[in-house]
């Protein structure tokens, strides 16, 4: 598959390579892939009733947009294998077959990828990435550390053991 990534940065460099490994072609846009500007890593753009991808969703309207990659650091992205089982990583974003590539995609970079439901489930997701900067990097988990499921569903799994499907609850169905 042709993948492009927007930004050659930690996260873009990262993903990248664990995605060209997989066989897939990747192209990079940005404007100084040498650029290492430090971020705020304490708070959240956007509060409880929109989130950053319905954002971006809302001002694209051709495009569509998934939440992906966001809700641990960038070491676990090197290397989402732990003695316990691979790191989890939820996708939020529309249902169908483009749902299933990003799945997928997410599962070449070695992460038990899971349904999180609709693109309204992002106001979840970013806070939980606040959770997880919190832990790894403020309060000694060290960022070296990543969110395994365990489950005694199996019947909840599809074919590929490394993507579950998390169905929606009912409400968000709506
Ligand atoms: N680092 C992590 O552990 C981690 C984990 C999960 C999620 N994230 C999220 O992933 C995103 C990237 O994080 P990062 O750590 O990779 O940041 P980073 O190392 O600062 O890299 C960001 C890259 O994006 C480029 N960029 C920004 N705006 C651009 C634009 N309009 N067009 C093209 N390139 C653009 C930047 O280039 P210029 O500086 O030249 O603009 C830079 O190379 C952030 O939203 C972050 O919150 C990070």
């Amino acid at each position: 598959m042709k993948i492009a990534i927007i930004g050659a940065g930690s996260v873009g460099k990262t993903l990248g390579a664990a995605l060209r490994a997989k066989g897939h072609t990747v192209f990079y846009g940005s404007h100084d892939p040498g650029n290492t500007n430090e971020r705020n890593l304490t708070r959240l753009a956007l509060g409880f009733d929109t989130s950053g991808a319905e954002l971006l969703q809302s001002q694209a309207r051709r495009a569509k947009f998934y939440k992906a990659f966001n809700s641990s650091g960038v070491s676990v992205m090197t290397k989402p294998h732990f003695a316990d089982g691979n790191a989890v990583m939820f996708v939020a974003g529309p249902g169908g077959p483009d749902k299933k590539t990003v799945l997928r995609i997410v599962a070449d970079v070695g992460f038990e990828a899971i349904d999180a439901g609709e693109l309204k489930a992002a106001r979840l997701l970013e806070p939980l990435a606040m959770l997880w900067i919190k832990l790894a990097l403020l309060k000694g988990q060290g960022s070296d550390f990543a969110l395994v499921t365990a489950r005694r569903d199996v019947a909840n799994r599809n074919a590929d053991p490394r993507v579950r499907v998390v169905h929606p609850h009912p409400q968000e169905a709506k």
